[in-house]
């Protein structure tokens, strides 16, 4: 069987990661996937960076949309982040030629995710995301697959690491606010504009994927209530510990009897309690489904290594030629916010 030839765009710490880890896994990979699986071409801003990767014989593309439509590439892996341009066009173009796509992008799919499984649909490529929430955790794929035969009542759980390393340092070290950013920065974790992290829209980005593959509605991240936590102190933290409570920035997903909510804001929770127990760079997700115990995932949830992982494994899939309906189903069977509560089980 020929190898899956794949085109990567963007060579960050995460784009840098996904190459080494396609080599260094390669025999492993090969037999899960049934075939090889080959980087030929890629791009990113700087050709000369430094990367401590080997690039031999890889082919630069002049720009993401001739690498996302080069005749050359199976499967576009879209790392540049950005809900639009250059990642938006270099998306649709790919989908558009009937190529696969994996991304990470969170920003994207919450916006544009249904006008891209429309074109994944048509086209027959697949559109694959699981990087895009809770890193290495394989969050999307339980959604997506190991839990479609149960209906979810709910879904909530720290979804950003940068913010719960923020306030984890700020509790346990008294740091202030700016100097706990600045190391989620050092560390890789932080977004390229942090304030997407601290003030909650990259947990309502994640939150509003999540909620479209546990209720079947259409991704949209306006349909989030959005606070985050840039006016927190290290005084607010002592205050809520006295009381026995720890700050968590939260996004939570649950079906009503008006409709889905969604929402994100900061949440004291009771320290006995296990969310309470998670901390630094790590993310937990909940599921409630009917009739079953909640299921509780848990692990980093940010940084380059954790965040390849999850994309290596979606080229795998893309490799073994599994094409899920990127939302769980098709997008004519998704329903507008509002109108969930109605479908039941
Ligand atoms: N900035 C994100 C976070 C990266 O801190 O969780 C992972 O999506």
């Amino acid at each position: 069987v020929a190898p899956l030839k794949v085109g990567i765009a963007g060579l960050g710490t995460v784009g840098a990661e996904v190459v080494r880890l396609i080599e260094t896994q390669s025999r492993v990979l090969a037999g899960r996937s049934g075939r090889g699986i080959r980087v030929v071409a890629v791009t990113a801003r700087s050709k000369a960076k430094k990367r401590g990767i080997d690039l031999r014989g890889v082919e630069w593309a002049k720009d993401p949309i001739a690498l996302a439509t080069h005749p050359e590439v199976d499967c576009f892996v879209e790392l540049m982040g950005g809900a639009g341009d250059p990642a938006l066009s270099a998306v649709d173009a790919a989908l558009g030629a009937g190529k696969s796509v994996v991304t990470a992008n969170k920003a994207l799919l919450a916006k544009h995710g249904i006008k891209l499984a429309k074109s994944a649909e048509k086209h027959g490529g697949a559109l694959n995301f699981e990087a895009a929430v809770g890193a290495a955790i394989p969050v999307i794929k339980t959604l997506r697959e190991g839990l479609a035969g149960t209906g979810i009542n709910r879904v909530y759980g720290i979804l950003n690491g940068t913010c719960n390393y923020i306030l984890t340092r700020m509790e346990q070290e008294g740091l202030s606010f700016a100097e706990c950013l600045k190391d989620a920065q050092r560390l890789g974790y932080a977004e390229a504009n942090p304030s997407f992290d601290v003030d909650g829209h990259d947990t309502a980005q994640k939150l509003a994927i999540l909620a479209s593959l546990a209720f079947g509605t259409k991704v949209a991240q306006s349909a989030v209530y959005v606070e985050g936590i840039s006016s927190i102190a290290p005084e607010d933290l002592r205050a809520a510990a006295d009381l026995g409570y720890r700050v968590k920035l939260l996004g939570v997903a649950v079906r009503t009897a008006k409709g889905i909510e969604q929402r994100v804001h900061p949440t004291m929770v009771p320290k006995s309690s296990s969310i309470a127990q998670v901390m630094g760079v790590t993310n937990a997700v909940t599921i409630d489904g009917e009739g079953i115990p909640p299921i509780t995932l848990v692990g980093p949830g940010a940084g380059g290594a954790a965040t390849a992982s999850a994309v290596v494994a979606d080229i795998a899939d893309v490799a073994r030629g599994i094409r899920a309906n990127p939302f769980g189903r098709p997008v004519s069977h998704l329903h507008d916010t509002k109108k969930a509560p109605m479908e039941r089980h």
